[in-house]
């Protein structure tokens, strides 16, 4: 069980992000109750968590992206880790989120933070084949393990139609990679413990 002080760090850290987002007139940290979500299967879907900027900057570093590659957020939620993908001037940012409540979110969020290019999508993964300009897919334990087999296939059917390295970052892993460890192509690049168990893969075969 984790202890009163891990609550009460983590607690600290929301506190001070929700008021960093005030200054900034953007929303990013306040809590929604997935069960207030319109249309949203809280039970099947994993609800918003906004990821940290020294999670993505570790696992961006160590995956050793460049400003000629272009990365796209399955589950984008409010866009915070789009916003720290647009800190490393990449070639493209994308994102697809379920919950049209947290994409309207999200869009609001990249006006007012002048990021006009970050391109959102309100819609289901699931459904999405788009993926000819990206090479970088980040996931932060959006959803379980069928469904991201479901969304690799989509991805590998797009590599086909337009060959080219793909980097796969996966943060918080139940099990996802044993899924990868079984196509042929794709090799583990890193494991990270910190942040959370992460996982970084690359597919050239
Ligand atoms: C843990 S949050 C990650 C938020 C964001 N990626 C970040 O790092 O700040 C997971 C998000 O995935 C979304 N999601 C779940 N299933 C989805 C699906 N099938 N298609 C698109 N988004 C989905 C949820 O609504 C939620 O906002």
């Amino acid at each position: 069980m984790a202890s009163k002080s891990f609550f009460t760090i983590n607690k600290f850290y929301d506190d001070h992000a929700i008021s960093k987002d005030k200054k900034r007139g953007v929303d990013f940290y306040k809590n929604v109750k997935p069960e207030n979500i319109e249309g949203y299967d809280h039970h099947k879907y994993v609800h918003y968590i906004p990821s940290k900027s020294w999670q993505i900057k570790r696992l961006l570093k160590a995956s050793k992206i460049t400003c000629n590659d272009a990365i796209f957020d399955y589950g984008c939620g409010k866009g915070k880790a789009l916003y720290e993908f647009s800190k490393y001037k990449l070639n493209k940012i994308g994102g697809i989120e379920l919950a049209k409540e947290l994409a309207d979110i999200a869009k609001i969020n990249m006006q007012k933070l002048n990021l006009p290019n970050v391109k959102i999508v309100n819609g289901n993964a699931l459904n999405f084949t788009e993926l000819d300009d990206y090479n970088y897919f980040f996931f932060f334990d959006p959803f379980s393990v069928d469904i991201f087999k479901s969304v690799i296939n989509i991805i590998l059917t797009n590599y086909k139609k337009n060959p080219r390295e793909i980097t796969i970052i996966y943060m918080n892993l139940r099990g996802h990679d044993k899924y990868l460890d079984t196509i042929e192509g794709f090799i583990k690049h890193k494991t990270l413990y910190n942040p959370v168990r992460s996982v970084i893969y690359k597919y050239n075969p």
